[in-house]
């Protein structure tokens, strides 16, 4: 099977690892990988977001299958172009990729089908949501509507860094027509989970939970970021929260997007705060999280080609999709001043044993060696059979993975312990 995965991150690498345990899976393009990818995949530099180079390559190869793991070639409807030319695929169509595409829309849908989350407003003028945010209540989070590199949510704590926030999204156009409208909503408390899950529009199987870490320092302060680590399980995410979150929000997200002529077959993945008054949803996104995924695909001891076939030919009912009871911890190694400014170009030193278990996020090659090639450069992976160990050997691995400027937080899995009783 000539199989072809879109993107390039870290993420990307954990499914094309994960692919390549199925012997079917003979061959594995990666458009356009990255450097450290190149190790599994063919990478070839066709860009996620350039649909025709992407369809007229597969088409010219032959692909079988293919996997469009990130938001925009999604949102830009990437899957329905491969599906066109006969090319089946993993992930959602671009009219149900909205549910990320749309903050709007994915809060309209839980509002008509209620699916508890947070009380919102929308505002399609800078005036009205300039007026409402005289008086609304404080903290309050403001959303562009669109894709806006995971950088659209401002948490004001202020009326004035909410009044700024509207200005720079509606008037500045910051992240350009993402920003036409905006939501405005309720500032909800509690730990936050990660699930994401396989579905096929007819049964929602959700994976093992996760916790991330987005901020860039320790003790979750410093700026946003695409997340600096990840845990798996998450503590939060308890039996009782799990039988909640099924019945309260993802049976009836799967089930409104089927009633909505829009239904989803993929990865859909479901940001939960789990508040004192049960779990409400904080986003849902139409793919693969990352770097959740390079915590939950390592725990998955079944066979992810498998699942994902059975996802596109809907009949995901049949498969086996099986975690191990372990734990897995992910110490993302970024470039000194990320999210901001920061060099690149340093080389990597990976030891040989240890590179299957390192998802290489930002990398290239060049004569041969490994260069870090931007903000986010890999990611330490371990698991084992508690998260204390799980997360002492990846601060162990990544201690033997080095670049020049290498960077990492020092206390992921730390709240995790904390609320395992262990810290
Ligand atoms: P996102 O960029 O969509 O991943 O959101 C960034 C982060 O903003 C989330 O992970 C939450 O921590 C936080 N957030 C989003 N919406 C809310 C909300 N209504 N209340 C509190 N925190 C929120
Ligand atoms: N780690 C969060 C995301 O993938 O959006």
């Amino acid at each position: 099977m000539k199989i072809l995965v879109v993107g390039g991150g870290g993420r990307e690498h954990a499914i094309i690892k994960k692919l390549r345990e199925n012997p079917l899976a003979e061959t594995i393009y990666a458009l356009p990988g990255n450097g450290g990818i190149a190790r599994d995949a063919v990478c070839v530099p066709i860009k996620a977001t350039d649909l025709d180079g992407i369809c007229a390559f597969a088409a010219d190869k032959g692909i079988d299958y293919a996997v469009v793991a990130p938001d925009d070639p999604l949102v830009l409807g990437c899957v329905d172009r491969l599906n066109a030319i006969g090319i089946p695929c993993f992930g959602p169509e671009a009219k149900a990729a909205i549910i990320e595409g749309s903050k709007v829309f994915s809060k309209e849908l839980m509002k008509k089908y209620g699916i508890p989350t947070a009380r919102y407003e929308v505002f399609d003028s800078a005036e009205k949501a300039l007026e409402y945010a005289k008086d609304c209540p404080i903290p309050i989070v403001v959303k562009a509507d669109g894709l806006a590199l995971g950088k659209g949510v401002i948490i004001a704590q202020t009326r004035e860094e909410a009044l700024s926030a509207i200005r720079e999204i509606m008037q500045d156009k910051k992240f350009g027509k993402s920003g036409d409208r905006i939501v405005m909503e309720e500032f909800l408390e509690g730990p936050e989970v990660s699930v994401l899950s396989f579905t096929d529009g007819k049964r929602v199987v959700p994976m093992v939970s996760s916790m991330d870490h987005k901020r860039a320092l320790d003790g979750d302060k410093g700026l946003n970021t695409g997340g600096m680590g990840t845990v798996a399980p998450n503590p939060y995410y308890t039996e009782e929260v799990a039988e909640r979150c099924m019945r309260e929000i993802f049976i009836p997200t799967m089930n409104a997007m089927n009633a909505e002529g829009r239904t989803f077959k993929g990865c859909l993945y479901f940001g939960l705060m789990i508040c004192k008054d049960g779990p409400k949803v904080i986003e849902y996104n139409c793919r693969f999280g990352d770097p959740e995924t390079q915590v939950v695909l390592p725990l998955l001891e079944s066979d992810l080609l498998d699942i994902m076939t059975a996802v596109t030919e809907e009949r995901l009912s049949e498969a086996d999709v099986r975690f191990s009871r372990g734990h897995a911890c992910c110490v993302v190694m970024a470039s000194e001043g990320y999210p901001v400014k920061y060099e690149k170009g340093f080389e990597i030193h990976i030891p040989e044993e240890d590179v299957d278990k390192v998802y290489v996020a930002g990398a290239r090659l060049e004569d041969g060696k490994l260069l870090s090639d931007g903000g986010r450069v890999l990611g330490c992976t371990e698991t084992a059979a508690s998260l204390r160990e799980a997360v002492d050997k990846a601060y162990a691995l990544a201690g033997r993975v080095s670049f020049g400027n290498a960077f990492y937080r020092r206390d992921i899995g730390k709240k995790a312990l904390t609320a395992y009783g262990e810290e």
